[in-house]
């Protein structure tokens, strides 16, 4: 950097002479010009327009020039710093603009693009509903209990009082695991888990066995060779059928609401006595729809109740069976449809819809848990 002058001679501040300025100005606004983005516009800023510039190292010379130069070379230089002021301005905003309009075209989003690359699926319905199902009774106190579907024909017929001929026990009905004489068979519903239960756990016994079952049916609106069962089973002392009635009711206003009937009309099953098939009120129509001139009823068919399944006292054979002393305890037990229950409470037609496993079918119900 020079030492103050003392004689002014222009060429020894050659960096105020008005060419100098003049190149100086014209180099920084080239190359303002040729910033062809942001990134180099900032480059170009600090080089031409920064404290070490040659415009700015020119502005500092001026104080070494006599009073009388001062003035003329001040105007020079900034006039020349305005311009490149003013020219840096107006690139950063141009540059700024095209910078903003390329952003928009490249982080477009297309909202038409399918958005669930990996869709989160449902449970299945009648999981669902059977685990509402047993929840009813866990409410009231009652243990799950579980128990094989490849069961001993022990459990699934001779303990539960099935005689040897009895029709149930045929190929017709039944799917026999192997040949006839390995006793296996695929259990024809949750009642052998009664026997379970009773040879497992300590009295009393309050259980319900939701689970899988089978029998030779073939699939149509209304019969799967696999579906579902809500077992209970209450074996105390001093238990009657009023109890069963009791846990029947608490059961329909737990599931459908509350000031629905129910009624018990007699029936037999070799491992009940007495048994009954118990209905329930219609929820939708309440029986209304029985009336002459009524609109029909889809839920019950106009029948104005709805079958929901078997029910009755332990036979005593069973209870003995398991090593329960009958003249001290009783108990009783019943078996729910989940494929009923999940057709009438929610409008499924046909059974098809509930084992083809078609997603559309099962998303609609949703993630409950
Ligand atoms: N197990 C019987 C059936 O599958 C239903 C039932 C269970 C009946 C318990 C009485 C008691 O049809």
């Amino acid at each position: 950097m020079s030492a103050p002058n003392k004689s002014y001679d222009p060429v020894e501040v050659s960096a105020l002479a008005p060419e100098e300025v003049e190149r100086a100005r014209d180099e920084a606004l080239a190359a303002i010009a040729a910033a062809a983005d942001l990134d180099e516009l900032k480059q170009v800023r600090l080089a031409h327009a920064g404290d070490r510039s040659p415009l700015a190292l020119a502005n500092r010379e001026i104080g070494a020039l006599p009073p009388a130069a001062r003035a003329e070379a001040g105007k020079r230089v900034g006039a020349a710093r305005g311009a490149v002021a003013k020219a840096l301005k107006a690139r950063q905003a141009e540059l700024e603009e095209e910078r903003d309009r390329r952003v928009l075209v490249e982080e477009t989003v297309d909202v038409t693009l399918p958005w669930d690359r990996a869709p989160r699926g449902a449970r299945h319905p009648l999981t669902t509903i059977q685990e509402r199902m047993a929840d009813v009774f866990v409410s009231m106190g009652f243990e799950i209990a579980e128990g094989p579907e490849v069961e001993a024909g022990w459990f699934n017929f001779d303990a539960l009082n099935f005689k040897p001929d009895h029709p149930a026990r045929t190929m017709q009905d039944t799917f026999f695991v192997g040949s006839e004489d390995t006793d296996l068979v695929l259990r024809t519903h949750t009642s052998p888990v009664q026997v379970r239960a009773l040879l497992e756990r300590d009295l009393p016994v309050y259980v319900v066995v939701p689970g899988r079952t089978y029998r030779t049916d073939e699939l149509d609106a209304t019969h799967s060779p696999v579906f579902h069962q809500l077992e209970g089973l209450a074996v105390d002392e001093g238990l009657t059928m009023a109890d069963l009635r009791g846990a029947i009711d608490a059961f329909v206003g737990g599931m459908f609401g509350e000031g629905l009937a129910t009624r018990f009309r007699p029936s037999y099953f070799p491992f009940t006595e007495p048994s009954a098939e118990v209905d329930m009120q219609c929820f939708v129509c309440r029986g209304a729809s029985v009336e002459r001139g009524a609109d029909p009823c889809r839920t019950c068919s106009s029948e104005g109740w709805i079958e929901l399944g078997g029910c009755g006292m332990v036979n005593p054979r069973v209870l003995v069976a398991c090593g329960v002393d009958p003249e001290r305890y009783s108990g009783w037990a019943f078996g729910l449809g989940v494929e009923r229950t999940l057709m009438f409470r929610h409008g499924v037609e046909s059974m098809h819809d509930m084992v083809e496993g078609d997603v559309r079918f099962t998303l609609p119900f949703g993630m409950e848990i």
